[in-house]
């Protein structure tokens, strides 16, 4: 059973309109691609000082009234990148075609789905790592716009990356790694404050203070995740997306990081979206799961639900794949392999994204898109046979 670990799913409000897009060309190109919208220039400058924060200032539990309303709310949100198809001639890859949720506050959103149906692509446009190319994101119940709003959600949201390998850098300390987000700020106003804040962060992940002035290339991946957990933690922020943050990982290391998620979040009142492909690591973590495919959202629902009740054929077919202990039941749900792979989103199929793979698919699946709609109480899918293949 999955873990749903507090009672707080509010439904989401999806919002994408049915449409029936045509087919594009095909092309795999996507390595010399560029982003239609640059990655957002707004890099946050130095703000005036205020004193850095102490430990217990840094413990933010969630006020009970706070489960009430999203903290985060993503509505039609869009990110397209220009990809050279040829000579003087490029077309959009819709790696995010109309994505709608929200999450609560307090809340772990878990987003999984096959490698390259966009799940990063959303994590780091939802930060405003990528200019959206459309749609709105809404945090805190105010429209995250302008160069201010986003230089104030920067402070608010942050990011802990998948691969802890290439994403600290070599020569610098795990003090100056996980000071340098202090720094930018202005965290601190004085040396003895900023080291007193690196290691209080550092003692959150489980660092001892020796490891402080050593160079990340010395630790193991599990510790180098930490190092960058710690980094994503020196703003004291709320939200945090964590993009397959253990698939990296040996699974006997995971779980520990998983769990450290887990306590952090209790400690400090953070919110997550937490994206994975491995549907066991999401299911421990997460209180709603959502689902996604070829750069839009096919199904929604509350963690238990989605386990016990999947509804759309592709959430079935990654269910499958999820490895049961109980042999007697393992016998009973028979593994759904789905042939074929992902299509490129510069090359989508009409209709619905996920017809050529689908064994329901009927001549409609080709011809309209179908509307992510809710189904039963905040269980969300987008299928034109929901009703008739469950
Ligand atoms: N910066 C980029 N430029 C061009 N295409 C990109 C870029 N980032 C991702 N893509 C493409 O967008 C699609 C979604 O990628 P991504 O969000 O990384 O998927 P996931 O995280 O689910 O594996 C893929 O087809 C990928 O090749
Ligand atoms: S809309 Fe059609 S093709 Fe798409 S998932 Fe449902 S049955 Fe399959
Ligand atoms: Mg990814």
């Amino acid at each position: 059973m999955a873990k749903n670990k507090k009672p707080h799913n509010k439904a989401a409000k999806p919002e994408s309109k049915a449409e029936n897009k045509p087919p594009v060309k095909k092309s795999d190109e996507a390595q010399a691609a560029k982003p239609v919208n640059k990655p957002d220039s707004n890099t946050p400058k130095p703000e005036a000082a205020p004193k850095a924060k102490k430990a217990a200032a840094s413990v933010r539990k969630p006020e009970a009234s706070d489960n009430n309303k999203p903290l985060i709310e993503v509505r039609d949100l869009k990110e397209y990148f220009n990809i050279n198809v040829g000579m003087f001639r490029s077309k959009p890859l819709k790696a995010v075609d109309g994505v709608s949720f929200t999450i609560n506050r307090g809340e772990t959103l878990g987003l999984v789905g096959e490698s390259g149906c966009g799940k990063t692509t959303v994590g780091r446009t939802l930060l405003h790592l990528y200019k959206p190319t459309g749609g709105e994101i809404i945090y805190d119940g105010k429209p995250v716009k302008t160069r201010d709003d986003i230089k104030k959600y920067r402070r608010k949201a942050t990011m802990v990356f998948q691969d802890p390998y290439s994403s600290l850098n070599p020569r610098m300390t795990v003090s100056d790694i996980i000071g340098e987000p202090l720094d930018v700020h202005k965290l601190y106003s004085s040396k003895g404050d900023r080291m007193e804040r690196i290691l209080e962060l550092m003692s959150y992940v489980g660092l001892n203070s020796e490891h402080a002035a050593r160079y990340a290339h010395e630790f193991s991946g599990g510790q180098r995740q930490r190092i960058g957990i710690a980094r994503s933690l020196a703003v004291n922020p709320e939200f945090i997306v964590c993009d397959e943050p253990v698939s990296a990982l040996d699974v006997s290391i995971q779980a520990q990081v998983i769990n450290m998620f887990d306590e952090l979040q209790e400690r400090l009142g953070l919110t997550y979206l937490f994206i994975a492909h491995d549907l066991l690591v999401v299911r421990h973590i997460s209180d709603r799961i959502a689902v996604m495919y070829l750069g839009r959202m096919v199904e929604l629902a509350d963690a238990g639900e989605i386990y016990d009740r999947p509804l759309h054929p592709y959430s079935k077919s990654l269910l499958s794949a999820v490895p049961v202990p109980d042999p007697k039941i393992a016998r009973a749900n028979q593994r759904i392999v789905l042939t074929g792979d992902i299509p490129s989103p510069l090359n989508a199929p009409s209709g619905c994204p996920f017809r050529t793979r689908c064994k329901y698919a009927t001549e409609k699946c080709a011809e309209a898109m179908p509307e992510f709609k809710e189904v039963s109480k905040g269980h969300f899918v987008a299928c034109h046979r929901t009703g008739e293949i469950n």
